[in-house]
């Protein structure tokens, strides 16, 4: 018998896909960023779309859009349930998101991103395109430290102490939007920081986990899709995460019941928004806490992209130039 390490030709896979996707979100943001500044929101989130889509034909794989772009009625591409890939490979489904940040992209702010999820068919939420409640921590703290259904101050007390730090050590990121009014009140009256954001929440929960970011809890209201997109990181690098669907309309109440989420008001914790193992991949569009932006120069265009393997937790970061511009003046 052969003393050689064998590995399973599933592993073989995931681990040639942990590169594969990297081209993926590479082409959106370049495609993206070439709209940086422009004030087109839309044209970028299209051209991140058009670019992603082709990539992902490219690759090895049956897969599905679970977290996608809209439904197929009112998204031209990667719609959810839109079959990618060529067919030839793992089931899996996708979660993406081609420009995190379409209004920083469009104004040239800090922070936009294109990114994206895989894992096993059948494992990743399949989750309506609506809001969520959210909170997130780092790893290294005990099971339960956090709770989606204390309020903001609790989190922070019980942070805190988790930390060992007094509560004025603790910084606390979250969307800048109205209705975080009384949870930054809540939060400040125990003396933490608030790190408020524009835009850009799938990088807001990541910051928790990335100790040079000095964010300790993400809190708040953002996107569903960007909520499952998060924990797929998370599940990479550890952390902790809760977060429930808002199911505020009749409308959406159907939708999510056709999705088959059979209870609307479930606490997901990461292992039901991601059940297996993942991969997680981001290509900074514009420059921000997390990735540099899209380089373009004379005869170089420079990424930056960070890619997470959940199965060893290993996390790269790739800076990639190219040189082969004419294939990118294709998208
Ligand atoms: P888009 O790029 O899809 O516009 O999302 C940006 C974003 O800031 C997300 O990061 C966040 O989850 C969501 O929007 C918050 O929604 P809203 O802007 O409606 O508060």
């Amino acid at each position: 018998m052969s003393s050689s390490i064998t590995v399973q030709s599933d592993q073989v896979l995931e681990r040639v896909l942990s590169i594969e996707i990297v081209r993926v979100t590479e082409r959106a943001a370049v495609s993206a960023a070439r709209l940086r500044g422009h004030g087109r929101d839309k044209a970028s989130d299209q051209a991140a779309v058009d670019a992603m889509r082709r990539e992902l034909n490219k690759l090895p794989i049956d897969g599905t859009v679970v977290i996608g772009e809209g439904e197929i009625d009112e998204a031209p591409m990667l719609f959810i349930g839109e079959k990618v890939g060529n067919k030839h490979g793992a089931r899996v489904d996708i979660a993406v998101d081609p420009l995190e940040g379409t209004v920083l992209c469009a104004k040239n702010m800090p922070g936009a991103i294109a990114t994206i999820a895989m894992a096993d068919a059948g494992t990743l939420l399949h989750a309506p395109d609506c809001y969520m409640e959210k909170i997130a921590i780092g790893p290294g703290y005990p099971k339960g430290t956090i709770d989606l259904d204390a309020p903001a101050d609790e989190n922070i007390m019980n942070l805190a102490k988790a930390k060992g730090v007094k509560p004025s050590e603790i910084t606390a990121i979250l969307l800048d939007r109205p209705r975080h009014t009384h949870a930054i009140e809540l939060i400040r009256k125990t003396g933490a920081a608030v790190s408020l954001i524009s835009d850009g929440d799938v990088a807001g929960v990541i910051h928790c986990a990335e100790p040079k970011t000095g964010i300790d809890i993400y809190l708040g209201i953002g996107g569903a899709p960007e909520g499952v997109l998060a924990a797929a990181a998370l599940r990479c690098i550890g952390g902790q995460m809760q977060c429930r669907l808002v199911i505020d309309s009749e409308e959406l109440r159907e939708r999510t019941k056709k999705m088959g989420i059979k209870d609307p008001k479930k606490k997901y914790e990461i292992e039901d928004m991601v059940r297996g193992d993942c991969l997680f991949a981001a290509t900074g569009v514009t420059t921000g806490a997390m990735l540099n932006g899209v380089k373009f120069s004379k005869n170089l265009i420079e990424t930056e992209t960070v890619v997470m393997r959940s199965v060893t937790g290993t996390v790269r970061r790739i800076v990639a130039e190219h040189r082969q511009l004419d294939k990118f003046h294709l998208d």
